[in-house]
């Protein structure tokens, strides 16, 4: 069988590597669909080894904001280059017309399902169970909080490699990350990256509300600081165990409703220094969040005060 891990050789080689379609195995197994086409559990063939891929495949007639999410996808991965805490690029290929982006696979899938999947409740009510542990003395995740805070840690320092490289991901949130087979979270999906340092949204596309940043839903203006902010609403998810944000409200309450100043409440059980770190990433002066290089730091601090 394929090796679980990628070598770091092959990841490190040739980020422009052009596969040829005798390199590529695809199988059955869909591991998720959009509008853009598939993306297929397969192998791909790199110096002689059989890696395991994502293999995400641009369907035929896919209309032309498709077509450019996945160009510009390839192209921002290029451009960021190898990090453990993002999804790799392993290789692209053109076959009779049809295209293949062959990703670094992540063998638990995304990070949202993951958190629901580890839920020990069987009914968790939103408003208050939004807590990891000891709710009415039960466990309400298999994850122990430090797994949960690494995983917001290496979202952290993957997020910092990104904006080091001036890359804004725009979509940022728990169904964006995905978990390796030893539970390395990892950056994921870049079709709506854009490499300039501020970037005006123009087009119709539906924006994610519940993670978008007070400037972004209002002005459309979008900055590594408004990925901040999507990392804010990001451990709401992880410590709530993949609970939605602004549950029961719609997006135009919600957006009345910060611009007055109002955020998400700390979930039960929250712990102050981590509720203290969202509330930092919702300031309404993008200027006043942190980084995410301090965020890194702030949570691995955490993490070592939990041994
Ligand atoms: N779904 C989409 N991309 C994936 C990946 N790289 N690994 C696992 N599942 C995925």
């Amino acid at each position: 069988s394929p090796p679980q891990h990628i070598p770091l050789k092959i990841l490190l080689t040739d980020y422009n590597r052009e596969l040829t379609w005798e390199d590529i195995s695809l199988t059955s197994n869909l591991l998720g669909a959009g509008h853009f086409g598939e993306v297929r559990k397969g192998t791909v063939m790199v110096d002689g080894e059989r890696i395991p891929s994502a293999i995400k495949i641009l369907k035929r007639g896919a209309d032309d904001a498709s077509k450019q999410d996945f160009q510009q996808e390839v192209n921002i991965m290029r451009h960021v280059g190898y990090h453990p805490n993002i999804i790799n690029l392993l290789g692209v290929c053109i076959n009779e017309g049809q295209q293949y982006m062959a990703l670094e696979m992540a063998g638990n899938g995304d990070l949202l399902k993951f958190l629901r999947n580890s839920r020990m409740l069987e009914v968790v009510t939103p408003t208050y169970a939004n807590t990891r542990s000891d709710f009415n003395g039960r466990t309400l995740s298999t994850l122990s909080s430090v797994q949960l805070l690494r995983i917001a840690c290496d979202v952290a320092t993957g997020m910092g490699h990104l904006s080091a490289k001036e890359v804004i991901h725009r979509d940022l949130a728990a169904r964006n990350v995905l978990l390796t087979d030893n539970l390395i979270a990892k950056v994921a999906d870049f079709g709506l990256s854009r490499g300039e340092g501020i970037y005006e949204q123009t087009s119709k596309r539906a924006i994610p509300f519940r993670s978008t940043s007070i400037e972004a839903l209002t002005r459309r203006i979008y900055t590594t600081k408004s990925d901040i902010w999507s990392f804010g609403i990001l451990l709401w998810e992880i410590v709530t165990i993949g609970g939605t944000p602004y549950r029961g409200m719609k997006s135009r309450t919600i957006l009345g409703r910060l611009r007055d100043g109002y955020r998400l409440p700390k979930p039960r059980n929250c712990e102050a220094e981590l509720y203290q770190l969202m509330m930092l990433c919702w300031k309404t002066r993008p200027e006043d969040r942190p980084t995410f290089t301090d965020l890194a730091e702030q949570l691995e601090g955490m993490i070592e005060d939990k041994h």
